[in-house]
């Protein structure tokens, strides 16, 4: 068994008034480069945390699912700037971007060149992430998520050197965050926790991970929704929740869930948060003749009391369907994908690689079949 969780958490509603310090204390007379996306800047987001840092460089021009051309057009600034320290400041896109980012600082080449585990030859910048949704938990992880526009295909690029060195996490940045980004980057934190704890590579200790997230998230979700600028406990606990998916999912791995949400984010454009939202309950009911068990576990940290496993898990399935409708998530069918592209779609998330780790083996055939049953 082995767990890697090295970044420097630091937690707590208000942290954002101690970015200043959290970053002289490791990075004393570090010059910054900031990475961000123009809604934060809109929002004011970035302004109030960069008014500690007056003069610093910023590139804003990050996208839902980052784009390879973004990337590398960014990596070009940061190269020529070398700052010592890079902010991530945003959704998973901003913090994705930044620790991409962070790697082209001290690597040549283009970003597409490091797809995979580990392929740079210099570890990246250290970076600061700060994230202002409750869902990807990019803050802890060792992952950046790219697109490849050209090849249609979403980059893993990974590597033990790519956990941000410091997460500021401040529950209060979600205070501006509109309710569908709520419901769709929590439903992203809960499937993070879902699969973490179902797959094949899950162990003891991303086992910890994955049920204090789940306990938290489903306490907390219907009720950040419903009122994420008075609900300080709600908000509280649905950030932490979606913040300690991440080293259940980092050590142990997504599942098909993830695979098929990939695939429909990189053909369409997809928020990531709605596509896992769409399809969890449908992989779950592929996955239930293995996962019953594991599943009915969870049923029970969701108040669900129900004497048998199999019983358990539906009711499981059921209340997942339930809260992605109460909390406004769009259907498949809303997405307008045509059914001469579920080929496609079902290839790509066979391709994924993080299909082996499915508690079910899952081949193109079943992938077609899950997405029939969503639409
Ligand atoms: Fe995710």
């Amino acid at each position: 068994m082995r767990f890697h969780l090295p970044t420097r958490i630091f937690f707590g509603s208000g942290m954002i008034s101690r970015i200043k310090e959290i970053v002289e204390e490791d990075f004393k007379d570090a010059s910054l480069f900031l990475v961000t996306d123009k809604g934060i800047r809109e929002a004011g987001i970035a302004d109030k945390a960069l008014s500690h840092f007056p003069g610093i460089p910023v590139f804003d021009e990050v996208e839902q699912n980052p784009k390879h051309t973004t990337i590398n057009r960014a990596g070009e600034i940061v190269r020529k700037i070398k700052p010592d320290l890079v902010i991530g400041l945003g959704g998973g896109s901003s913090l994705d971007a930044a620790k991409a980012i962070a790697l082209l600082a001290t690597n040549p080449g283009k970003i597409e060149d490091y797809e995979g585990k580990g392929k740079y030859k210099s570890p990246p910048l250290p970076v600061l992430a700060i994230p202002t949704t409750c869902g990807t938990a990019s803050e802890v992880t060792w992952v950046s998520v790219i697109t490849h526009t050209e090849r249609m295909f979403k980059m893993s690029i990974k590597g033990p050197h790519m956990f941000p060195a410091v997460a500021l996490v401040d529950p209060d940045l979600l205070i501006t965050l509109p309710p569908p980004l709520v419901a769709s980057t929590g439903l992203d934190a809960l499937t993070h926790a879902v699969e973490a704890y179902t797959v094949k590579p899950a162990t003891f200790l991303t086992d910890i991970f994955a049920r204090e997230s789940l306990k938290l998230i489903f306490e907390s979700l219907e009720r950040a929704y419903g009122n994420i600028k008075g609900d300080k406990e709600a908000r509280e606990k649905i950030m932490l929740g979606s913040t300690l998916a991440g080293p259940a999912f980092c050590n142990s791995d997504v599942g098909a869930v993830h695979c098929v949400a990939e695939a429909v984010g990189s053909l369409f454009d997809t928020p990531h948060g709605v596509a896992n939202s769409i399809f969890l309950p449908f992989v779950m009911e592929f996955n239930l003749p293995v996962a019953k068990d594991r599943y009915a576990e969870i049923a029970k940290i969701a108040g669900v009391e129900e004497k048998d496993n199999e019983t358990a898990a539906r009711e499981l399935i059921r209340m997942i369907k339930f809260l992605s409708s109460s909390l406004n998530i769009p259907s498949f069918k809303e997405l307008g994908i045509k059914e001469n592209q579920f080929p496609e779609i079902a290839q790509k998330s066979f391709e994924n690689n993080s299909n082996p780790s499915n508690p079910r083996e899952a081949g193109v055939e079943d992938y077609l079949e899950i997405l029939k049953k969503a639409a």
